[in-house]
């Protein structure tokens, strides 16, 4: 039997704590989907294409895969057969956060798990806001994400 794996979030963009992430659900799922949200209601800086396309890029092990999605997660883990959602924990600030939506999609789909990741030591505090940030007046992030990454916030920002 296949175990898998949805990844969700909405990298924007995708950095190294999420690939981090991603290789950690490995030691225990076949397969990993990444989920990009579509409809998050926050204003991405890249569109769902560049977001999908710079994931493809920072990762590349056969076993994962990244899609799009839009509407309700546990409808599109269920639609590929994922049995479990995988998120990350940096920081207590993220707990509240993270226990009502795990208990909401618990709520809505009663056969898929959410199981909490904590990611390597050194990346605990990157997030994709701060990236952005930091990007946006001209500081160097080549240490928290991918250099194809790196050149789309460059270009991005024209910098
Ligand atoms: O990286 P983010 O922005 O923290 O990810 C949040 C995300 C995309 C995982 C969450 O907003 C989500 O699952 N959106 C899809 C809509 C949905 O299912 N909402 C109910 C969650 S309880």
């Amino acid at each position: 039997m296949t175990r898998t794996a949805v990844y969700p979030g909405s990298f924007d963009p995708v950095t190294l704590g999420h690939t981090d992430l991603i290789e950690r659900s490995l030691a225990f799922v076949d397969r990993v989907i990444v989920a990009v949200a579509v409809n998050a209601s926050k204003q991405p800086l890249f569109t769902k294409d560049e977001r999908v396309a710079l994931l493809n890029k920072a990762v590349t092990h056969p076993a994962v895969e990244v899609q799009a999605f839009d509407g309700l997660l546990v409808e599109f883990a269920k639609r590929v057969g994922a049995t479990v959602i995988v998120r990350g924990l940096r920081a207590v600030s993220d707990f509240e956060y993270e226990f009502q939506m795990a208990l909401m999609n618990r709520q809505l789909q009663p056969g898929i798990e959410t199981v909490f990741l904590v990611p390597a030591f050194d990346l605990t505090y990157l997030s994709s806001s701060l990236v952005r940030e930091v990007a946006r007046f001209g500081g160097d992030v080549s240490q928290l994400v991918h250099p194809a990454t790196v050149e789309a916030l460059k270009l991005k920002f024209r910098r």
